[in-house]
């Protein structure tokens, strides 16, 4: 069976996955944390946490509450930042097999196109994945993703900074989501990542205060599915460039919904925090579903819901 997908046909290298199976950034760290749980080189990419240019500690305590079938967060990018990132992480990955792409959020346009231009032509690292998504950080993130222009002009400059292949993740806390995939693809987007989480709020009744210390979260998990799913089918009928599917996957069947409503990939996310084997899990289930069906290739499955 062949589960390869091309997730950059646009681009003059490419991305070139053995199968459409990711991790979603911000839920598997480094990769580096799962590799002694289960053979990570198997999967189809690892996105890593989102990185900055400097080091984050992220927002105050607490940053975590579980809702029904899902999971507020407000981490607010706590990552090492970028010269760590190229310091220690590429150069492990660039020992890995499975491809890296890395995760990035600024505050400014600069901030992104800097980000991009450290990264170009770095070992280990196989693509970008630009976050103009993140619900959880005072300025820029998912402020760049709310409107088609900004989406635009970070997308633009990001390509401008790198030669690496450019996946754009967009937010689903906007009434044009169709328009933002239009705009940043037009850009120069190689693929376009969604969704990230939906904007939320919890409260502790018995303080009578918001629960997360920065009162607002970013919902994700299974309670997001129907929405991320949503999306997937309607950027994808609009843009030509390939879909990654993201929002509540934890089965193969979920993540085989997301493929024919279009997805040519898919990531894994909350799924890996409850079950840090589920990417794995997902990647047997497709194949014993193609074997079941007699696929031999992905790529039949991908858009299979919409003709
Ligand atoms: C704890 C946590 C941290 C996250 N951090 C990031 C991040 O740094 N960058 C990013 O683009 N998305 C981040 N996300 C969003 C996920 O990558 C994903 O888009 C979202 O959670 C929906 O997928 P899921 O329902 O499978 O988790 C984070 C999500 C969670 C739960």
């Amino acid at each position: 069976m062949n589960l390869s997908v091309q997730l950059a046909p646009k681009h003059h290298r490419g991305l070139l996955l053995t199968n459409p199976v990711m991790t979603a950034s911000g839920t598997f760290g480094y990769g580096t944390e799962y590799s002694h749980m289960f053979d990570i080189q198997k999967l189809g990419a690892i996105v890593c946490k989102g990185t900055t240019l400097e080091p984050r500690d992220g927002n105050p305590q607490p940053r975590l509450a579980e809702t029904a079938c899902g999971l507020l967060n407000s981490i607010g990018l706590q990552n090492i930042g970028i010269k760590a990132l190229i310091k220690e992480k590429a150069p492990v990955w660039a020992s890995w097999k499975v491809p890296v792409i890395v995760n990035i959020a600024g505050e400014t346009i600069d901030d992104y196109a800097q980000l991009a231009g450290k990264l170009d032509g770095v070992a280990g690292i196989s693509g970008i994945e630009v976050n103009i998504s993140c619900p959880n950080i005072k300025a820029g993130g998912a402020e760049f993703g709310a409107n088609p222009e900004s989406a635009a002009r970070v997308t633009a400059a990001v390509k401008a900074a790198t030669s690496l292949p450019v996946l754009v993740k967009l937010t689903p806390n906007t009434s044009d989501i169709a328009g933002i995939a239009i705009a940043v693809a037009g850009a120069g987007a190689d693929a376009i990542s969604l969704i990230n989480t939906l904007k939320g709020i919890a409260i502790d009744i018995t303080r009578r205060r918001p629960l997360l210390g920065s009162i607002t979260g970013g919902l994700s998990g299974p309670a997001i599915k129907p929405v991320a799913l949503y999306m997937v089918y309607e950027v994808a009928g609009v843009v030509d460039l390939p879909v990654i599917g993201c929002g509540g996957i934890t089965t193969a069947s979920d993540a085989i919904e997301f493929i024919m409503a279009g997805a040519s990939a898919i990531q894994v996310g909350t799924a890996s925090l409850t079950n840090p084997g589920a990417p794995l899990d997902v990647l047997e289930g497709i194949e014993q579903f193609m074997k079941k069906e007699g696929v031999n290739k992905l790529t039949d499955l991908i858009g299979a819901a919409r003709h």
